[in-house]
Parts: C-alpha cells; sequence; structure tokens
C-alpha cells in the first residue's frame, strides 16, 4: 500500500498566517504541521507517500522533508496546478505513483495519534472497495462530512456539512481506496463550491456497497481556522507532555 499526503490549497481562512507560506508549514507546537501526517504514514508503516501541493510553495516542502529519510519513508512530490481543484483532484495527482496499490491518503493538516496498522492490514487483505475513518462528535459533526453506518461498520450514506446530521460521526481526513479510486474520480463532477469533492468520491464506494467506517479516539482539523490551529496546539502541547504523542 503506498501513501498521498495532500498540502495544497490556499488557506485563505488562516490569512495572514499562509499569505507567505503554506499551512501545512505551520508549527503545531513543536513542530511543522506536516509532521503529523508523516509521522502517521511511519506509524501505518507506510513506505512510498506522495506529497502533493501547489507550485508556490513546493520547494519549502523539499527543503524542509528531503528525502522523507528522517521519517523512514521514501517521499515523492507532486504539484496541484489549481489550488482549488478539492481533495478527489489532488488525489488523481497519484494515478502513476500508485502503479495498481491501494492507497492511504491523509489531508496535511489532520491530527490524530491512531495507529493505523491494523486498518492497513485488514484493508489490504480486501479485494476492493474504501475504508473512511470517523470520529464521534456529538455537537460539531455537522461541520463536517458526516457518516452514517450500520453495526458492522458499512457506511450507509455520508452527507457534506448537512443541516440535519443523520449521526454524530464526523468524517475525518484519513481514506483508504483500491485501485478503482481513478476511475471513480474521473467520473465526478464539481460541486457547488467548484471542487471535486471527497465525500462524492466516497459515496460511489457507498452506493457500491463497498465502504466501511472505522472509528478513532481524537482527530483534530488544525488548518480551518485560527481557533482550530489555536486548540491543536494547546491539545498537541498537552498530549506530547502526557506521552501520548
Ligand atoms: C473535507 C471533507 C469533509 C471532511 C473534512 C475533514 O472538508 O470534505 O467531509 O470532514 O475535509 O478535514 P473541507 O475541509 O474541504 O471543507
Amino acid at each position: 500500500m503506498k501513501g498521498v499526503i495532500l498540502a495544497g490549497g490556499l488557506a485563505t481562512s488562516l490569512r495572514p498566517l499562509t499569505l507567505v507560506t503554506n499551512k501545512h508549514l505551520l508549527p503545531v507546537y513543536n513542530k511543522p504541521m506536516i509532521y503529523y501526517p508523516l509521522e502517521a504514514m511511519t506509524r501505518a508503516g507506510i513506505k512510498d507517500v506522495l506529497l502533493t501541493s501547489s507550485i508556490d510553495h513546493s520547494g519549502d516542502f523539499e527543503t524542509l522533508l528531503k528525502s522523507g529519510e528522517e521519517f523512514d519513508l521514501q517521499l515523492f512530490y507532486a504539484i496541484q496546478d489549481n489550488p482549488k481543484g478539492g481533495i478527489s483532484e489532488a488525489i488523481l495527482l497519484a494515478e502513476d505513483f500508485s502503479k495498481g496499490d491501494k492507497l492511504l491518503v491523509l489531508l496535511g493538516d489532520n491530527i490524530f495519534n491512531a495507529d493505523l496498522k491494523t486498518a492497513r492490514e485488514m484493508f489490504e487483505k480486501k479485494t476492493k472497495g474504501a475504508m473512511v475513518f470517523g470520529v464521534r462528535m456529538p455537537t460539531e459533526s455537522k461541520q463536517y462530512g458526516v457518516i452514517e453506518m450500520d453495526d458492522n461498520g458499512k457506511v450507509l450514506s455520508i452527507e457534506e456539512k448537512p443541516e440535519n446530521p443523520k449521526s454524530d460521526i464526523a468524517q475525518t481526513g484519513i481514506y483508504m481506496y483500491d485501485e478503482t479510486v481513478f476511475g471513480k474520480i474521473k467520473n465526478l463532477s464539481p460541486s457547488e463550491r467548484g471542487e471535486l469533492e471527497v465525500t462524492d468520491l466516497n459515496n460511489i464506494y457507498v452506493k457500491e456497497g463497498s465502504a466501511t467506517c472505522e472509528l478513532i479516539d481524537w482527530w483534530i482539523d488544525a488548518g480551518t481556522s485560527h481557533d482550530e490551529l489555536l486548540r491543536a496546539n494547546n491539545l498537541v502541547a498537552e498530549k506530547v507532555r502526557a506521552g501520548e504523542l
């Protein structure tokens, strides 16, 4: 299985912090944000990771992360020409890189300490499908994709930022896909916000009946606002001091 970390976008909601740098290079407690998904790849036992970013900051990622040796990974770099293309468009950049292998996709601003190794091994044994990862958020789930699943972990629906959420399970930025993912992305149309949405992609798997969901304990989407970035810094500091991260 190969890894993809998405670190593009304009991050206008974090301006002026992001006027001259990419949000994934901003600090979260004692490390640049991008370190957290990279370390999650290492924990999951992934060796080859493609990092997608936009042309204006790709050189900064290469200067910082180099070959990936420090993380015990081999890093590859790709450019997303349209920074507003969306998550699914960025995943498409991994088509040649994947060489038919399954993919673990992580959003570059997502921080969590779950070990994805067992889930990866389980997913590698499956012949087809997608696996999404959710977190229970009793009051805030509707700010995210919301996952409805049955008792066996089969996903029944995913709705993007719904008014009336069907569950308290927020969709995180952790996804596993089989090799049919690229064909599926090519059939997507841009959403109202002009992006190829990850939720639309995941719902193709849901319709096929091949999407499952795993729950993780905690997760933070550090790049959405100044408040979330501050919360991420405080939470990570707490977890590091407690030896949990
Ligand atoms: C995206 C997805 C959403 C998911 C979130 C996780 O939202 O569309 O379903 O819950 O990432 O970070 P966006 O940040 O693009 O609004």
